[in-house]
């Protein structure tokens, strides 16, 4: 069978089964699932409350909370009009997640609000390996906590996420912004140390250089390197008080012995950060080796209209990096469990008597399986192979007269008899 159509560029399926797209191995549905359950285990474990927002938000907002300058704005975004309003695909969530916390007045629940998501974004990047037009992103917004305390705890919580997949290969780099006065004046001493060099640059840098010089910091040219070796620090910039603020969180970071590197060019590409920004990466990934980012956001809420300062921190990583992460280091995931029970029948009145005791069974609580297509015992017994059920029961017309009905385990191909009224309790007490 086939159609013409395909599904778009950047984005992919998830089917039942896992399958190889382009060379990447795209998850089965079941393991999504298992990946995603162990996700909000330890989210659960770290006290958060999921929050879920809509797919597609006001560009306004997006705008004005990531940042107009940066490339997910200004390049990237999945953006529409209708009846005069303009929309954006999310192409992250933390921007979402202030506004939902804003309107639903969600600091009068009292406390810090912990919360955390999993969810689709949309970016209009050039596809390849680990980088999709359509991604998975799940990640934590401590909103309303400026304690540093509460900075490494996201941290941790972003590092037992990799540890409960056995994914230990990564590198945590971390560093301070500081406030939007200290940056200003880096960006212009920034500018000004650069702009002597402007013919040497790149194409994207000199148009950094024109609009965000700071991300000109993210770049992996070895000659701009070069160039930027010798360059202004932010880290000479940032005031005391941030200062202070990064080496508690540090020393938070080593209390719970959570390993960093300092990296003062980490700048990160989306504008609401102040103060703490971090980035995991895994050197097993190629290219698109970051599995993870975030930082502190203490200006956000402003930003999209708050009167009052709400002081923030959070992370958000890709699940497809997750994914590759988890085959890089060689872990299995769960296997799904197949059915408990596969009924074949043959016969008509077998076939209504399956068909009544398949959808009564499945009511008592069993995963049971049967086929819908009238087909041969033998390609019935197959479809009981393939789909991994535990047991297997033939029902023809000497079992119906019988009352009882011979039920197979199909791993060990051991057989008893049972009377129709015990199968449920049999298979569950077996389960
Ligand atoms: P981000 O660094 O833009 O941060 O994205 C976080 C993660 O999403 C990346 O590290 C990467 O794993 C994944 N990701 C981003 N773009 C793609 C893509 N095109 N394809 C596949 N994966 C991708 C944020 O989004 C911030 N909202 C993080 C944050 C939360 N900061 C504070 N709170």
């Amino acid at each position: 069978m086939s159609t013409s159509f395909q599904n778009i560029k950047g984005t992919f399926d998830i089917l039942p089964d896992a399958y190889s797209d382009g060379g990447t191995r795209i998850a089965s549905s079941a393991e999504w699932h298992a990946v995603e359950e162990t996700i909000r285990d330890v989210m659960h474990r770290h006290n958060l409350e999921e929050i879920r927002t809509p797919i597609f938000e006001p560009t306004e907002l997006v705008a004005r909370g990531v940042g107009q300058m940066t490339d997910i704005v200004s390049k990237e975004m999945f953006a529409f009009e209708r009846s005069g309003t303009n929309y954006v695909l999310r192409p992250e969530i933390t921007a979402p997640v202030m506004r939902s916390f804003l309107q639903h007045h969600l600091e009068q629940r009292g406390g810090v609000q912990k919360l955390f998501y999993i969810g689709p974004c949309f970016r209009a990047e050039q596809p390849q390996k680990g980088r999709y037009r359509q991604f998975h992103q799940f990640g934590v917004e401590v909103i309303g906590a400026d304690d540093p305390r509460a900075d490494a705890e996201t941290i941790a919580i972003m590092m037992a996420i990799y540890r409960a997949f056995g994914v230990e290969n990564t590198s945590l780099r971390i560093n301070t912004l500081g406030m939007p006065d200290a940056r200003a004046k880096f960006v212009n001493a920034l500018r000004d140390y650069l702009e002597p060099y402007e013919d040497d640059l790149s194409e994207t840098s000199r148009r950094r250089l024109a609009k965000n010089p700071l991300r000109i910091l993210d770049t992996k040219l070895d000659y701009e390197q070069e160039i930027l070796a010798n360059a202004p620090a932010l880290t000479d910039f940032v005031e005391a008080d941030s200062r202070e603020h990064y080496e508690r969180v540090k020393t938070h970071l080593d209390d719970l012995s959570i390993e960093y590197e300092e990296d003062p060019l980490l700048v990160r590409g989306l504008d609401y950060y102040t103060r703490t920004a971090f980035e995991l990466e895994s050197p097993d990934l190629g290219a698109q080796s970051a599995l993870a980012g975030g930082g502190r956001y203490d200006l956000l809420a402003e930003e999209i209209g708050s009167s009052q300062p709400v002081p923030s921190i959070g992370f958000a990583a890709g699940m497809e990096r997750l994914f590759l992460a988890i085959e890089a280091a060689g872990n299995d995931l769960p296997e799904p469990a197949g059915a408990d029970v596969f009924f074949a029948s043959l016969g008509e009145d077998a076939e209504r008597w399956v068909f009544r005791t398949v959808h009564r069974f499945r009511r008592e609580g069993l995963h049971v399986a049967h086929d819908l297509k009238g087909r041969s015992l033998k390609s019935q017994m197959k479809e009981a192979n393939r789909q991994d059920a535990t047991y297997a029961i033939i029902i023809g017309g000497n079992e119906l007269e019988a009352g009882a009905a011979q039920v197979k385990h199909m791993a060990s191909g051991e057989q008893v008899e049972v009377p129709f009224d015990g199968i449920v309790d049999f298979v569950m007490d077996r389960k």
